[in-house]
Formats: structure tokens, C-alpha cells, sequence
């Protein structure tokens, strides 16, 4: 097996560098696509998410991937309504029943709460499930430094990755100097710019990243894909990176990005795209199905 580029943890666990984002995934698709990924194209890692609705398909991928419990990387999110201390203690349950394991490696908070005194009930119980063993590891997605200082100031656990909207054209320069100062990973979602029509309603915007002519003119030059070298940019950033494909094809094109490099100077043009900005709703406004 491969071995793939890792990062630490805060536990001392490390997370692979690149995995397989499966949202909008039917649960039948998730099962053939990530018994593919892990089974076929050696992904050591999925991310799925109770919310996306396809982690039983999930779990049936990674049982007949044939892949052994220790050799893959499995991350959820707990789905919005689920916050509060008893019913993220509750979802994690349900999740492990969904993906037929006994524990994840990292069981993140999907979004963050406009009510901040609810959202710190439900970080005390995703310390509690990591004390069980039913999460090795516990971190957020969605969140932004303020609810990061939260965390920090209320004296609980720091989490262990962050994982929030990161491409060309958004790279979340302040987070990630954030992030880093706290010994926090970032895990990037969109890596690739998102899914045209990807279910934001009318902010969905087509996908601007992979035709970009910057991108194009470097993917030229090294004989790959735009996508292949979205995903170097994200890994030489020191980035977790997570490109969504339901394409066999595309699914291995996105893992094979092992054999060139980026100069220096190719990274800082990439980062210096300023379109197309943030793509997908805003954690600071956007309240999705949190309870009342
Ligand atoms: P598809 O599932 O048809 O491959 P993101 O990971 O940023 O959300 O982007 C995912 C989008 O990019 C999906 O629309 C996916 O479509 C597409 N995609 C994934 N990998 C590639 C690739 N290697 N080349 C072109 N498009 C890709």
C-alpha cells in the first residue's frame, strides 16, 4: 500500500494528507464509490458526514473494500439538529450503527451554533465521546476563529482539525495562520472549487477554479491535470485535502499527484488568485437546522 503524506494531530494520531469527500453521494453511490477508493485506488482515508445521508452506504464501501480497520481513516460530522450534550452523546451512536464501527478516527461538529452556550454543551460531549473511545479524535468544520477563542476560553479541548471552505480564490490566509498558532489541522473542503450547481441555491456558482487559465498554463507545464495541481497546491500547503468524484476515473486522477512538484513560484501565483472568493454559505450567518 502507498504510503501517503500524513499530519499530526494534537493527540499524536496522525491523519492522512488526502481522502475522499463524499457529499451528494446516494447512499448506493457512496458504497460503490468508497469501496473503489479504499478497495482499488488506495485512499487512506473517507469523509463523510451524518448529514450528507450515505453513511450506511459508506460502511458497506469500507466492508468490501477488504481494507483492514487500522489501514483506513474515517471521519463524520455530527448533523446540525443533533447539538446540545444529550443528542450529540445520542448521533454518535447512530453514526458508528450507520458506518458498522466501533469508533471513528475523527467525529467532527459540522457547523458551528449562533448560540454560542449550546455549542459548548455539544464540544463537552464530543470530549466525553472521545474519552469513551467512540472518536479518536474530536475537531470542528465550519468554524472560524471566533469559535475557535470560545473553545480556547471556555478551557476545553482544542480541537484537533478544522475543516472549512479552502481553495484557489479562498485560501483562509488568517485562519490557517489561526489554526496553525493552536496546533490545529486544516482540512479543506471545495478543495477543487466545489460542485457547479452543488445545492447553495442561488449563490451556486460554476466551478471557476478548474478552468482558471493560471492553473491551466501550471497543469500544462507539468503534463497534469488543473485538478491534479489544485490538490498539489492544497498538500504543499501543508494543507488535508479532500476531493469529491463520483468518476472511477477522476478518483484515481486525484490520488496520483505523488510525482511532481509545484515551484515556489507556481504556489504563490495559485495563491494569489482572487476568484471566485467563498462559494458556499457563511458560518458566520448561515444557522442550518440547529435546534431552537
Ligand atoms: P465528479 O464527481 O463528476 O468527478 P470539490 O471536491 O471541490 O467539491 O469538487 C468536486 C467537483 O469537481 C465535482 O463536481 C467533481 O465532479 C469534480 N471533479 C473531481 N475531480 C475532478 C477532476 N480530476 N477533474 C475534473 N473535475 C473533477
Amino acid at each position: 500500500m502507498t504510503a501517503f503524506p500524513t499530519r499530526t494531530l494534537n493527540t499524536g494520531a496522525e491523519i492522512p494528507a488526502i481522502g475522499l469527500g463524499v457529499w451528494q453521494l446516494s447512499e448506493e453511490e457512496a458504497r460503490s464509490t468508497v469501496r473503489f477508493a479504499l478497495g482499488t485506488a488506495g485512499y487512506p482515508m473517507i469523509d463523510t458526514a451524518a448529514g450528507y445521508e450515505n453513511e450506511r452506504g459508506v460502511g458497506r464501501g469500507i466492508a468490501e473494500s477488504g481494507r483492514a480497520r487500522d489501514d483506513v481513516f474515517i471521519v463524520t460530522k455530527l448533523n446540525n439538529p443533533d447539538h446540545g450534550y444529550d443528542r450529540a452523546l445520542r448521533a454518535i451512536d447512530q453514526s458508528l450503527e450507520n458506518l458498522q464501527l466501533d469508533a471513528v478516527d475523527l467525529f467532527l461538529i459540522h457547523w458551528p451554533l449562533l448560540d454560542d452556550d449550546r455549542l459548548l454543551d455539544t464540544w463537552r460531549a464530543f470530549e466525553r465521546i472521545q474519552a469513551d473511545g467512540r472518536a479518536k479524535a474530536i475537531g470542528v468544520s465550519n468554524f472560524e476563529e471566533r469559535h475557535l477563542r470560545l473553545l480556547a476560553d471556555a478551557g476545553l479541548t482544542t480541537p484537533a482539525v478544522d475543516q472549512v471552505e479552502l481553495h484557489p480564490g479562498f485560501p483562509q490566509t488568517s485562519l490557517r495562520r489561526a489554526a496553525s498558532e493552536a496546533g490545529i489541522v486544516v482540512t479543506s473542503w471545495s478543495p477543487l472549487g466545489g460542485t457547479s450547481g452543488s445545492g447553495w441555491g442561488p449563490r451556486s456558482k460554476p466551478n471557476t477554479v478548474l478552468t482558471d487559465p493560471v492553473i491551466g498554463a501550471i497543469a500544462k507545464a507539468h503534463g497534469k491535470s488543473p485538478a491534479q495541481v489544485v490538490i498539489r497546491w492544497h498538500l504543499q500547503n501543508g494543507l488535508v485535502v479532500i476531493p469529491k468524484s463520483t468518476s472511477e476515473a477522476r478518483i484515481a486522477e486525484n490520488i496520483d499527484v505523488f510525482d511532481f512538484e509545484l515551484s515556489d513560484v507556481e504556489l504563490a501565483s495559485i495563491s494569489a488568485l482572487t476568484e471566485p472568493g467563498r462559494i458556499g454559505a457563511d458560518p458566520n450567518t448561515a444557522n442550518f437546522g440547529a435546534p431552537a
